[in-house]
């Protein structure tokens, strides 16, 4: 394997970043940042990186030679150090954060090592795709005084904060049911940049544990707290064996139960028909006075009336990188995290609950997890 030489080079004469660089007239600090994955979604959280004010890309990490190309090239201002060995970057003092965008299995060990290092970190999602994952990063990250963030960008969606909020201070009621899916028009291409990880539930978690905990954060979000009980079933039911030693499914149907009270049903499918209406993402959350159909709207309908809905949070563009900008904002301005460890540990544990309850095929409760947050 032959790392593009270029990159080397600069890298070598760069060594460890410049930790103060100007920016505009004045001169801010940079917080000398790291890069662990840099594949589909760490290059372009990475963008977001390059974009912060307030942060320089002082190493890549990745054991793909042709991605650590690929992003040394999009980082080539900050003249980063390339690395294959991921413990090598933490081993560097001058770094002060972490992203971490590497395939689920590996995160709770780098994000561990990281936190124990001293680094500020940013895991994608899911922190840990088993329950004594998720409890090793919880207890790293309580141990420490740095930032940690998941990678649950839709807790800084705009949008949903003020929509949620609105729900939570009342405007339907008390939450009684949640209905929500995350229903796909295809699988995950068999040769695209994660086949070789994501079709093996011991490296990825499957469909439920690594894409719909988003889906089931937001839900937890919306009740405002975690399940306790989880139900349902799921199988490989139209890809099966494809590709070859495919051990994930394909479909999902779930049940929760939330201290409350409250009810929540959730189905993830990969073979819903483009065309066939209700298809993709929504999270429709029933109250004691009325209704909200989230994701693509903020619409609330009122129980027992025909009025028009009320829009609770008008629609508008996101900033592309609010959730990396506002990782920084925690570093810098001690702003409030948006997605801290509770968030990422409970969002992860309610996928793995949901996992287990499937594969065992009985009710599997929260206090089986053995993870206190
Ligand atoms: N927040 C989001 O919306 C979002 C979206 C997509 C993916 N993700 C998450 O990002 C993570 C990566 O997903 P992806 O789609 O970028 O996958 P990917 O396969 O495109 O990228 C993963 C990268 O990690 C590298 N890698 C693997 N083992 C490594 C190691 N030991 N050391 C260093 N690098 C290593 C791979 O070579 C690859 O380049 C997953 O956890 C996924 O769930 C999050």
């Amino acid at each position: 394997m032959s790392f593009n030489r270029r990159h080397f080079l600069a890298a070598a004469a760069a060594g460890a970043a410049a930790q103060s660089v100007v920016v505009g007239q004045s001169t801010a600090p940079r917080i000398p940042t790291a890069m662990i994955g840099v594949g589909n979604r760490g290059s372009h959280v990475m963008k977001g990186v390059l974009e912060q004010p307030n942060a320089a890309v002082v190493a890549l990490c990745d054991i793909k030679p042709d991605r650590l190309d690929a992003a040394a090239s999009a980082a080539a201002k900050d003249q980063p150090k390339t690395y294959k060995d991921w413990r090598a970057v933490i081993d560097r003092k001058d770094i002060e954060a972490v992203f971490i965008a590497t395939p689920p299995y590996l995160h709770s060990e780098m994000a561990v090592a990281a936190l124990q290092a001293g680094k500020h970190v940013y895991c994608e999602k899911p922190i840990g795709i088993t329950a004594s994952q998720v409890r090793d990063v919880v207890k790293a990250a309580k141990n420490s005084k740095k930032v940690f963030m998941v990678g649950q960008q839709l807790r800084s969606f705009t949008q949903l904060q003020e929509a949620i909020a609105k729900i939570r201070g009342g405007v339907i009621g008390n939450v009684l049911m949640v209905n929500a899916q995350r229903h796909a028009s295809q699988d995950l291409s068999h040769d695209g940049s994660s086949a070789d990880w994501y079709f093996d539930v011991d490296k990825s978690g499957g469909y439920l544990i690594e894409q719909s905990v988003h889906n089931l954060d937001a839900c937890n979000w919306v009740v405002g707290e975690h399940p306790t009980k989880a139900s349902g079933f799921g199988g490989t039911l139209l890809y099966k064996n494809d590709p070859p030693g495919r051990n994930i499914y394909d479909c999902n149907v779930l049940s929760y139960e939330y201290p409350s009270g409250a009810k929540m049903s959730f189905t993830l499918n990969v073979f819903h028909p483009p065309g066939m209406p209700g298809g993709n993402q929504y999270i429709h959350a029933f109250g004691s006075k009325g209704a909200v159909d989230l994701m693509y709207s903020t619409n609330m309908y009122k129980l027992n009336t025909k009025d028009e809905p009320v829009v609770l949070a008008a629609k508008r563009d996101e900033a592309p990188h609010g959730h990396t900008t506002a990782f920084y904002d925690c570093i810098t301005k001690n702003a409030k995290n948006p997605a801290d460890i509770v968030v990422g540990a409970s969002g992860a544990l309610t996928a793995i609950m949901g996992h287990l309850a499937m594969t065992k095929q009985s009710v599997v409760s929260w206090s089986d997890l053995g993870v206190a947050l």
